[in-house]
């Protein structure tokens, strides 16, 4: 997606706030090794060739939603990115806590993750409440781009979905512009109802609840359409 004279923005905050516990630290050396994907372009299937679907959850935050979903759906391959190490820590108390096999962790940047897959090996993308940068000379910064959503396109098979969620006003119209911008995308809603409650496969983190940007949360669920419906 970048090229080596102009890596991205960094789209993230700090990397660490506050110190890790002692069991968390002791995950990080024992656990996340094991969990970490190649490093090499992979094709994600190929770490559970029996995997119903792969997903992506971009920004993981502490893992809950990823850690909850992967326990619903064990049929599933998970693969999560978060650069923060307090987050991808209390990440791997989840995994660790619920024995979870379908999941793998990167701890850091997603974008670096996905350059490295094929063209259509993901069937779900997350990108839930993601950092706001709402200053608008930090717009930039915000991992929704021109870029990424192309690179969403380029790893989502025909009829994969994407999902954004945001409590941020500017953002949710941000992020539905650069989506709808690339006629990969459909927006999947019908009534205001599907962008403004919460999917039924939504999970809840401390996060998102606490509610620190200025509207409700707001859930854009959009569609990979088929080369030959973009044609249409
Ligand atoms: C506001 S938090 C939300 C966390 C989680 N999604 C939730 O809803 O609880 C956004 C997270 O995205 C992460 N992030 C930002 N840029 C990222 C990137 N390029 N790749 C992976 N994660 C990123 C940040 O480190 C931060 O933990």
């Amino acid at each position: 997606m970048s090229d080596a004279h102009h890596p991205p923005l960094r789209s993230y905050g700090r990397l660490k706030t506050r110190s890790i516990k002692p069991r968390q630290a002791a995950l990080m050396e024992t656990l996340l090794p094991a969990l970490r994907p190649p490093t090499e372009p992979f094709d994600p299937r190929s770490l559970k060739p029996d995997a119903a679907e792969v997903w992506l959850e971009i920004g993981f935050g502490g893992g809950e939603h990823m850690a909850a979903q992967a326990q619903r759906r064990p049929e599933l391959l998970i693969l999560g990115a978060e650069p923060f190490q307090n987050g991808v820590a209390s990440a791997l108390r989840h995994i660790d806590e619920a024995a979870l096999t379908n999941v793998r962790v990167l701890d850091g940047d997603a974008r670096e993750l996905m350059a490295l897959m094929p063209p259509a090996s993901l069937d779900r993308i997350f990108v839930l409440f993601p950092d706001p940068w709402p200053k608008s000379r930090h717009n930039k910064r915000r991992i929704v781009q021109a870029e990424t959503v192309a690179e969403f396109a380029r790893l989502l098979r025909p009829g994969g979905r994407l999902r954004f969620a945001s409590d941020v006003a500017h953002y949710v119209d941000w992020a539905l512009l650069r989506m709808l911008g690339n006629p990969a995308f459909r927006w999947s809603a019908e009534r205001a109802d599907d962008w403004r409650v919460p999917p039924a496969d939504h999970i809840t983190t401390r996060y998102e609840e606490k509610r620190l940007g200025d509207c409700a949360p707001v859930f854009l669920d959009f569609i990979r359409s088929s080369p030959s419906a973009q044609r249409d």
